[in-house]
């Protein structure tokens, strides 16, 4: 074979595994995955270093059961002496582990248990739905009155609405939780709103995760976020003559 046949020979060799690479590259992954990043070390590892986290999570998963209760002993309270329910419903939810990733990502937060409870305050969400919009006052003051609550926190969008034309009464608190052998203060975000707002707010949620994903042009995205602003305003406006209404009625 001369030196240039076997150069040939060399490069289609080479053509040929460079070719198969796509097909075998998964199973090569796979196993590499498997045979190392599976170890037992590596599973050991992952054990100790979630086992932090994951009693955080309880921690919040408890936090959100104290401040529901709350405002549930508040709604019955209510219902007796006001014979009518403030509370439509409540809506509660721990971060999931992806969301609590990117945000860490995003504000650049540490990574231990310690700077994510300083730097995240929204972990646990508690939302409360209510038809009237004095409601939402009158039961963010009630929480807010009780002793076991600290204020970190208070955002009126409702007062001050976001450029969007969110709207809704947002509170940081801290609310203890007893475990076996200590007390620990937790941080929950509480979101207070009315149907309408809470109604908005969902499907202008849908429009920034499809703008994200985008699913449409960006004039398309504008036109909708412009006419979803003037709907913002026309609920803002129904809400506080449904409002008025009720008061006229109850004074009767
Ligand atoms: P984040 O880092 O996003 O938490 O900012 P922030 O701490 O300034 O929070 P902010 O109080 O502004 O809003 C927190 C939450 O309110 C969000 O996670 C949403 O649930 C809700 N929210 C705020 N602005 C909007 C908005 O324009 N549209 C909708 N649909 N929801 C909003
Ligand atoms: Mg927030």
């Amino acid at each position: 074979m001369t030196e240039k046949e076997l150069d040939n020979e060399i490069q289609a060799s080479l053509k040929r595994i460079e070719n198969s690479l796509p097909a075998i590259m998964p199973r090569l992954s796979e196993d590499m995955i498997r045979d190392n990043l599976m170890s037992d070390e590596f599973l050991d590892f992952v054990k100790v270093n979630m086992l932090p986290i994951e009693q955080m999570m309880t921690f919040y998963q408890c936090a959100i059961m104290q401040v529901e209760t709350k405002f549930k002993i508040l709604n019955e309270q209510f219902s007796l002496n006001l014979e009518r329910n403030p509370i439509e419903s409540i809506k509660s939810r721990v971060k999931s582990y992806e969301s609590i990733m990117r945000k860490i990502r995003r504000k650049k937060i540490g990574l231990s248990v310690e700077d994510i409870e300083d730097g995240l305050n929204d972990i646990a969400g508690v939302r409360v739905v209510c038809s009237y919009i004095d409601d939402i006052y009158l039961l963010a003051d009630c929480l807010l009155q009780q002793d076991d609550v600290t204020l970190v926190e208070r955002k009126d969008y409702i007062k001050n609405p976001k450029p969007s034309g969110y709207r809704s009464l947002h509170l940081i608190v801290e609310v203890p939780i007893f475990l076996h052998n200590e007390k620990k203060s937790v941080k929950v975000e509480v979101q207070l709103r009315t149907i309408a707002m809470d109604f908005w707010a969902s499907l202008e949620h849908t429009l920034h995760y499809k703008r994200s994903e985008k699913e449409f042009t960006g004039s398309e995205a504008e036109e909708l976020a412009g006419e979803l602003s003037e709907c913002a305003t026309e609920i803002s406006r129904l809400d506080k003559r449904m409002q008025e209404i009720r008061n006229r009625i109850t004074e009767l």
